[in-house]
């Protein structure tokens, strides 16, 4: 997808009010994916009206699975664990999370699919799956150095014990799915835990998966049973608001039905270290997910440190917390974050050569970022990089900034959340 259009950011003095916001993008996925296999009607509210879930929900039409959608509710009918072969390539757009968990259902089908995918998708890495998918028994072929686009033709699959070389929920999700249809346990073992959402819904959906630490293990030949849900609003769009809401003293915003999963929400431990003052009431379970609303003050932003474990577990808001950084008082440094290398942009680059024309010191290094605070920004015309998260956490950046900011490609916002600039 080409993104053309730009918007023009002002400064703000305060972000007040409420925001009520669209499924987690996440959640979404592995939903419909589910639901897909899954005997019975799953029945959606609050579906992701981004357009990587739309490309989740295409390709699954594409493989025999009826749905219909009105609005931001899905009703998918559940063909049971046997798909239908798409007479042409599966169109995964620009979301890595519709091939990647997608191709471990498909590692278990009778037929060859081929998936492919926009200009950013196809330099992103896929020997990730490619690897346990091959030693369970797929034949997956791939363009060189393990790119898109992907042939994966099933078989009967045989379980694994694997080790993740990455952290990554998205290659967990796909074994877990792909160890739906294998003879005997899968267990995968992760190097950081990751979001758990693969397993709550494999959980949610009536499948027993063992948990214990950093090991998830299933049986093959679970059958799935539909559920009714309302997914909880995307906690990463939150963060866009959340850190927007910080940049001044005077911000008062409450976000209703927000996804608070302990293996999403380090973003409010991070934010409440660097001074936000954040509540959560009403809180629910849904399906195993956590779901409260979150109010917040603002306040005068400190310092921080994102390395380890915390930057698996902020990779998704590690571009907006970058962009807030000049305007805390110590600045932020982000280690162990190589992965944003990978992402629908380069992100470590993608941010710093914003920041920088905003006339902000930035080190680049490897794997991160360190930004000092303490500096006053200007307006600019930045670039989106074709990449959602990188056009929304520059919004927030402009907020701040003296004059006013163009950001370039602002339409990449829709892979997410369409529906951010209004
Ligand atoms: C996701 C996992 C993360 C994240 C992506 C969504 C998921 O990717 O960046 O936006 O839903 O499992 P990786 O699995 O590549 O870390």
């Amino acid at each position: 997808m080409s993104h053309e259009k730009s918007v023009v950011i002002r400064p703000a003095k305060s972000v007040n009010g409420s925001v009520r916001l669209p499924g987690d993008k996440s959640i979404s996925h592995r939903y419909a994916m589910l639901g897909a296999i899954a005997e019975g009607t799953t029945k959606l509210e609050n579906f992701s009206t981004g357009a990587d879930c739309a490309s989740t929900l295409g390709c699954l039409r594409m493989l025999g699975v009826r749905w219909e959608q009105n609005g931001a509710s899905v009703v998918i009918h559940g063909r049971g664990a046997k798909l239908q072969a798409a007479g042409s390539p599966l169109a995964c757009g620009n979301s890595g999370s519709t091939m990647r968990m997608l191709s471990g259902i498909l590692a278990g089908q009778d037929f060859t699919s081929e998936l492919a995918g926009d200009e950013s998708l196809s330099r992103r890495p896929m020997a990730r799956i490619i690897q346990p998918l091959q030693m369970m028994g797929a034949q997956i072929e791939a363009a060189d150095g393990g790119r898109p686009p992907l042939r994966v033709t099933g078989s009967q699959l045989k379980a694994i014990d694997y080790k993740l070389p990455v952290a990554s929920a998205q290659v967990k999700t796909a074994l877990l799915f792909a160890g739906l249809y294998a003879d005997g346990t899968t267990s995968i073992e992760e190097p950081i835990q990751t979001r758990d959402h693969g397993e709550l819904a494999l959980q949610a959906f009536g499948a027993s998966v063992d948990r214990r630490m950093r090991q998830v293990s299933i049986d093959g030949g679970q059958r799935l049973h539909a559920i009714e849900a309302t997914i909880p609003g995307d906690i990463s769009s939150a963060a866009f608001f959340l850190c927007a809401a910080g940049l001044f003293p005077d911000s008062q915003l409450t976000i209703p039905g927000v996804l608070l999963n302990p293996t999403r929400a380090r973003l409010l431990d991070f934010l409440i270290g660097l001074g936000l003052r954040i509540t959560m009431t009403d809180l629910q379970e849904h399906h195993g997910e956590l779901v409260g609303t979150l109010q917040v003050q603002g306040g005068t932003l400190k310092g921080a440190r994102v390395a380890d474990g915390d930057s698996a577990a902020l990779i998704d808001e590690i571009p907006v917390l970058a962009a807030i950084a000049p305007y805390t008082s110590e600045g932020i440094e982000i280690r162990d974050a190589r992965e944003l290398r990978v992402k629908e942009s380069d992100r470590i680059a993608s941010v710093a050569i914003n920041l920088r024309a905003m006339g902000a010191e930035v080190e680049e290094f490897d794997d991160g970022l360190r930004i000092p605070g303490g500096q006053k920004l200007h307006g600019a015309s930045l670039d989106s990089f074709g990449d959602h998260r990188i056009a929304m956490a520059f919004s927030v950046a402009a907020l701040r900034a003296e004059g006013e900011t163009e950001i370039r490609g602002s339409d990449a916002a829709v892979i997410s959340y369409p529906e951010f600039f209004k």
